[in-house]
């Protein structure tokens, strides 16, 4: 029986989100922008990122404290080599019963049918626009929307259920709003916009380029009304609606507008083995050092204890309240 560790608003530890790799084949705006993630830019060497067995040991850690859902991100995971060798291994932990992964979708046409032998339970993919004009401009790189269409295809070829994220930045993709949602309407995929937030120190964010919760929610329903409906899980980030025609749902992550930090249970592991209690901390606590200097399991536990115990983040409810914060880690690095 999983034992729960509260942190100081009583949440407990339930959901790790692993970075595998710090690298990406996109350069999303508001992500990697160009100008700091350029072709000079180092990436962590192989040696720094956490290895499968050190990634395996600290899972099967967490699943004793409750631990039952693991998403790998990135950068983008499916850059990290045998990613599927890890996910089979994860799958096999006592307690874990959700493993997915958060893609470009770019490298699904090649991987999707071998992730899902090895047990992936289910992928969330980023598309920013339908319109191959202002996808290239959002993803950074010139890519169209074909190869991620083509992947997304593959992943449902597969029988991997699917989620589409669209981050929604004023100025650069709102035109995009209905045509995502008339075309993931018809495909079934349950389509989620993201409000633009402030992670990093470089993606130019301001409040004047959220488009809010509500807007996209009002803009939707005038075409294709919806309705609210409950979460699936306590804690989830995406509030959802169903079209009331029965044709799917839509989410919407509203982590600008309505915080959703008092039922945050999500740890973060960077991919140099950083754990991070927010994805805007400023620091992270590093447990790689230990795994490398031969700490014991139970070492490793009591700091773990320690660290959650004393978490008090709610970074979102903060911003919202005007509390600012100096320096903050990548999104690239932390893995969103
Ligand atoms: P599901 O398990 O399918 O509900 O996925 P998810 O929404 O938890 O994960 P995903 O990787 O698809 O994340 C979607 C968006 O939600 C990304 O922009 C994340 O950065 C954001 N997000 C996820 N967790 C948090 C969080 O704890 N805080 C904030 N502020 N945003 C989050
Ligand atoms: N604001 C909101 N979401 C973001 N993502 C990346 N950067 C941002 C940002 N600044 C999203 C990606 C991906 C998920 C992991 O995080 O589009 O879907
Ligand atoms: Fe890559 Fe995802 Fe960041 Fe875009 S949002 S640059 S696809 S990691
Ligand atoms: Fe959790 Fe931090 Fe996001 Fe709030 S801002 S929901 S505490 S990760």
């Amino acid at each position: 029986m999983a034992e729960y560790v509260l942190d100081k608003y009583d949440r407990p530890m339930k959901d790790l989100r692993i970075s595998v790799i710090d690298q990406c084949n996109f350069r999303c705006t508001y992500c990697m922008p160009k100008e700091i993630f350029g072709d000079d830019y180092s990436f962590m060497p192989e040696s720094e990122l956490l290895s499968f067995d050190e990634i395996v040991r600290l899972v099967e850690i967490f699943a004793r404290f409750g631990t039952e859902k693991v998403r790998l991100t990135g950068g983008e995971p499916l850059m990290r080599k045998n990613i599927d060798e890890l996910i089979y291994r994860i799958k096999q932990i006592n307690g874990i019963k959700d493993v997915a992964i958060t893609t470009n979708a770019v490298f699904l046409v090649r991987q999707a049918e071998k992730l899902k032998q090895a047990g992936l339970d289910r992928v969330n993919i980023s598309l920013d626009a339908i319109e191959d004009d202002v996808f290239k401009e959002t993803n950074g790189r010139g890519i169209k929307t074909k190869p991620v269409l083509r992947g997304i295809e593959a992943a449902r070829d597969a029988g991997l259920p699917i989620k589409i994220n669209m981050v929604v930045k004023k100025g650069m993709n709102e035109s995009q709003i209905l045509p995502m949602a008339r075309y993931f309407k018809e495909t079934g995929d349950t389509l989620r916009f993201i409000e633009f937030m402030d992670v990093g120190n470089h993606n130019g964010w301001n409040l004047d380029a959220v488009v809010s919760k509500k807007d996209i929610v009002q803009q939707i329903n005038e075409e294709m009304p919806v309705e609210p409906v409950d979460p699936n899980y306590f804690g989830e980030v995406a509030d959802r609606y169903r079209y009331k025609d029965g044709a799917g749902e839509i989410g919407i992550i509203s982590s600008v507008t309505e915080a959703f930090c008092s039922s945050c249970t999500r740890v973060r592991l960077s991919a140099d083995g950083k754990l991070f209690t927010c994805l805007f901390a400023s620091e992270g606590y590093d447990i790689r050092e230990m795994l490398r200097t031969d700490c014991s399991n139970e070492q490793i536990i009591s700091y773990l204890i320690k660290i959650w115990t004393k978490r008090d983040d709610q970074y979102s409810i903060d911003r919202a309240k005007g509390k600012p914060v100096d320096k903050k880690i990548e999104m690239s690095y932390i893995g969103g």
